[in-house]
């Protein structure tokens, strides 16, 4: 059967002005996405051990169900537990030191798309779609790394998978991540 909707309303065609106008822009954002390389941080904080122990993900970024951001622990949440603890190593004398200076610890942010693009965490986090399938496997890493090959393409690659052709159309529309 032959297909009723105009070309310009397809999601392919949709996709393929897109990529060229990616190609126009010229890849201008690229290159920061390609590395794998987790940027220094204030403190080592080992996502391993924490998850291990069995922190939750929501425990500590409990925005993802909610809304937009997913958010970073603040100090006091860390001194919950930290207070008890007798510090063995430097980075845990850093924890002590925010905590009592009343200072939030000033991490750099990894997982990031530029501005001109808008995510929200829970539409995702409501469809089922785990953390690691968009960020790694946490549970092996200490502080989050960067993830490869994030940009335009890995997002309407997933739309399409996960939707039917008609919800394709909102979810391709230009006006659905840049507004
Ligand atoms: C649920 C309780 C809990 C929370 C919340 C928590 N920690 Fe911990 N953390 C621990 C425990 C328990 C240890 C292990 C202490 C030990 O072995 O002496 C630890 C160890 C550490 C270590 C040392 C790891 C190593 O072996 O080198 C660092 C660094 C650390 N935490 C940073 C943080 C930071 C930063 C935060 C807040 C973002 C935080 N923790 C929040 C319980 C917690
Ligand atoms: C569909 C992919 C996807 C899923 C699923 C996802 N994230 Fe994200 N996450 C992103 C993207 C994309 C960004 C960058 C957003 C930006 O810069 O606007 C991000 C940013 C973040 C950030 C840093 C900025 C912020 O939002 O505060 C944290 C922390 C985070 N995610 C944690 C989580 C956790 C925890 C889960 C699971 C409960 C999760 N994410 C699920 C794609 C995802
Ligand atoms: C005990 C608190 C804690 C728990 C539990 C925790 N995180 Fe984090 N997370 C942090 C802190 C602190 C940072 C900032 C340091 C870093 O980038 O690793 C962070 C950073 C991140 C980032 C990068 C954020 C950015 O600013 O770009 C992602 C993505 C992330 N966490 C995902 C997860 C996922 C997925 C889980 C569950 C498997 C999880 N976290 C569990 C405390 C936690
Ligand atoms: C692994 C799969 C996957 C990836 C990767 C992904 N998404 Fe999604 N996205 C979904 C699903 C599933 C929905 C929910 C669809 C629904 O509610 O019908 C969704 C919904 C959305 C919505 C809400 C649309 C609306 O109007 O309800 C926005 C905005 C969005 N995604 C932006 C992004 C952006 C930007 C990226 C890339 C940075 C991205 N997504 C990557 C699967 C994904
Ligand atoms: C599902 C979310 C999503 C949809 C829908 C979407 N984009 Fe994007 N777009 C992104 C993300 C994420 C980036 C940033 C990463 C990158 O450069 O690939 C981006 C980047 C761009 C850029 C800048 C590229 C650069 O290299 O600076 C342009 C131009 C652009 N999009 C145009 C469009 C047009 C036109 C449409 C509609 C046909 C569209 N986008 C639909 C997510 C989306």
């Amino acid at each position: 059967m032959k297909s009723k909707v105009p070309i310009w309303q397809r999601g392919s065609f949709r996709i393929t002005v897109a990529i060229i106008l990616l190609i126009l822009a010229g890849g201008a954002v690229g290159g920061v996405y390609f590395t794998q390389i987790p940027p220094e941080q204030p403190i080592q904080f080992p996502h391993n051990f924490h998850v291990g122990l069995g922190a939750q993900c929501e425990y500590c970024h409990t925005g993802t169900a909610t809304g937009p951001s997913a958010g970073l622990p603040t100090t006091d949440k860390c001194w919950g537990c930290h207070q008890q603890l007798t510090p063995r190593n430097a980075d845990m004398e850093l924890v002590v030191h925010y905590a009592e200076k009343g200072l939030s610890i000033p991490w750099v942010p990894v997982a990031i798309q530029p501005d001109f693009v808008q995510f929200n965490h829970q539409p995702h986090i409501l469809a089922g779609v785990s953390c690691s399938t968009c960020h790694g496997d946490l549970t092996t890493m200490t502080v989050a790394e960067p993830q490869k090959g994030q940009n335009m393409g890995w997002c309407l690659d997933c739309h399409q998978k996960m939707s039917t052709p008609e919800e394709f159309v909102r979810l391709s529309d230009c006006a659905t991540c840049h507004y």
